[in-house]
């Protein structure tokens, strides 16, 4: 999927391109909400408040660029923002952190949250919770595309013409009444702590068919630091024994007390899933 050079995306309504080095995100920030946020209504104020100060702190925190630039596109019905920076790209700059294969992998990291190449200082939040803060999230980085779209509750990686450092376009309903709050219930605990995460089986492979204990190990990887993991095989037409086992079974054996959890089967997948659960969790397993 080649991203179209769109013609919704040329002409913003709100523009600042400035220097890297000595930036900071609130004060960004504040000239926009001092110009425009009496345009968005209050759920996506606080929404778009969050996705704007955490984009543009990993353009200033983790690109290493020299400029970034913040456009916004407002209109009654629809918002648009996009902030592009000219530095390292996040895939590579988590494939090389991380050691991983290649860009595939790293995006594949990347969507499970608390993945970060600074410990120290950060926690791996930012792109989780925005990408599902938003009605519709892109990160473009070295020609790969990830869109999330929380209106159809769908995922997508496609081809982007951005070879440069990382680009990051989000839609939103002015007048939506997502509360961010609510967001973040959806993956916290009672202590706030970011402790769910949901996991996209299609992410992990090419294609629908899903059989080995590889493919299994890809998803499991670092899924060690939640409690619940909410594993959705939304678009996958076929698991293999050694996966089901693999994620259901063997790794949650080996790390006690987090519970796995499937959602979005159909079919087949359905019944292969059903079979590798322990026994008491073969009935009523799947959740939404
Ligand atoms: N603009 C960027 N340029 C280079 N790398 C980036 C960029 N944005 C994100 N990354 C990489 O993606 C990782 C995940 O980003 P994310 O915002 O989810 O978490 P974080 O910034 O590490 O932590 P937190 O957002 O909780 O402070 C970062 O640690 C960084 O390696
Ligand atoms: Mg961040």
């Amino acid at each position: 999927m080649q991203i179209p050079a769109d013609a919704r995306w040329s002409t913003p309504t709100w523009i600042r391109e400035v220097a890297i080095p000595g930036l900071r995100e609130d004060a960004v920030w504040r000239e926009f909400a001092t110009d425009a946020q009496d345009q968005l209504g209050t759920e996506a104020r606080s929404i778009v408040s969050y996705a704007f100060t955490e984009m543009l702190n990993n353009a200033l925190d983790h690109s290493q660029g020299s400029r970034v630039s913040v456009s916004a596109w407002l209109g009654r019905v629809e918002s648009r923002f996009e902030i592009r920076d000219d530095g390292r790209g996040a895939l590579s700059h988590i494939r090389d952190v991380f050691g991983l294969d290649d860009l595939y992998d790293a995006l594949a990291e990347l969507t499970k949250g608390k993945t970060t190449t600074d410990p120290e200082r950060h926690t791996g939040e930012g792109i989780f919770f925005t990408s599902k803060a938003v009605d519709i999230f892109t990160l473009e980085s070295e020609g790969i595309a990830w869109t999330v779209d929380n209106v159809r509750q769908d995922q997508a990686v496609g081809l982007s013409d951005v070879a440069v450092g990382t680009r990051i376009r989000w839609e939103l309903d002015p007048s939506t009444t997502r509360a961010l709050i609510d967001v973040f219930k959806e993956y916290t605990d009672d202590d706030h702590v970011f402790s769910t995460t949901r996991t996209t089986v299609r992410l992990f492979g090419f294609g629908v068919r899903f059989v080995s204990r590889s493919e299994a190990k890809r998803l499991l990887r670092g899924l060690e630091q939640f409690s619940r993991v909410r594993v959705d095989f939304t678009g996958v037409e076929e698991v293999g024994q050694g996966f089901v086992d693999e994620v259901f079974r063997v790794w949650p054996a080996q790390n006690d007390g987090i519970v796995m959890e499937p959602v979005g089967m159909e079919g087949p997948v359905e019944f292969m899933v059903r079979r590798g659960l322990p026994p008491s969790r073969r009935s009523g397993a799947q959740e939404t």
